[in-house]
């Protein structure tokens, strides 16, 4: 069976996210630079990088910095500089060596995909990859927010595409199922997005157990300090051990 995130992350993915562009990016890059600046030297990992639009801009302050995604789709989208710094393989089997990472960045939400179980091996292997006094990187929602402002349906259109999205959290999960149309050729295709809803305090429990000390909690990708109306949970953790 094909999971979600294998289906989905491709270039109608890239069209609709289209506003979660290259600024963005930078926005948030300059402001993790400064709460970790152990993401300026050594090996740093961008995973889940999809187009490559963070590790662009990380590449600048830090040429070992490599990233890594499923989405075949994604990787190809990436400018073409940055192609001997990609790699295609899963995050739940990171093909990387224990203790090689200075740091590990996930950007825009790419946790939470999986099972509770996988979830958690995740952010073991996570604190695992990193060296003692490593960084990791978690910019996840902030579920309590994405909770009580649910917006049920509603219909984006962008470029050729037509999506309807219909939105649902559904036990510890939430759960967006949508139609894509592309207006030209007629084409419809259903996709959906499933991530599991982590309270910051059931994120640091697991990072805790991968080594992990959070050092600063942000809420915006600017670097607001976070509060229970903030957009992002960005978490930023250090290797105690
Ligand atoms: C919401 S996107 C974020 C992409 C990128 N970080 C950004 O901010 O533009 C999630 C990314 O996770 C990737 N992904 C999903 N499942 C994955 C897996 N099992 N292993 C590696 N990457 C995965 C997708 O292909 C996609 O690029």
């Amino acid at each position: 069976m094909i999971e979600w995130f294998e289906a989905w992350f491709d270039e109608d993915y890239a069209l609709l996210y289209s506003h979660r562009d290259e600024e963005e990016a930078r926005v948030a890059v300059e402001r993790a630079l400064r709460v970790a600046p152990e993401l300026q030297e050594g090996p740093v990992l961008d995973l889940a990088c999809g187009t490559g639009r963070h590790l662009e801009i990380l590449r600048r302050t830090n040429p070992l910095t490599f990233g890594m995604d499923l989405s075949k789709a994604l990787l190809g989208m990436a400018p073409g500089g940055l192609r001997p710094w990609l790699l295609r393989a899963d995050m739940r089997r990171l093909p990387v060596k224990v203790g090689a990472l200075h740091g590990i960045c996930l950007w825009f939400t790419p946790f939470g995909y999986f099972s509770d179980e996988e979830n958690r091996a995740l952010m073991l292997d996570l604190g695992s990859r990193l060296k003692r006094q490593g960084v990791l990187v978690m910019d996840y929602l902030n579920a309590d927010l994405v909770t009580r402002t649910l917006e049920p349906e509603d219909v984006v259109e962008r470029g050729d595409v037509r999506a309807q999205s219909r939105r649902s959290i559904e036990g510890n999960r939430l759960v967006k199922r949508m139609v894509l149309t592309h207006r030209n050729s007629g084409e419809m295709r259903d996709v959906m997005e499933s991530i599991r809803l982590y309270t910051p305090g059931e994120l640091q429990e697991m990072a805790v157990r991968a080594g992990l000390r959070l050092r600063r909690v942000l809420g915006t990708y600017s670097g607001e300090a976070f509060h229970v109306d903030s957009p992002r949970w960005i978490g930023i953790f250090e290797k105690a051990w």
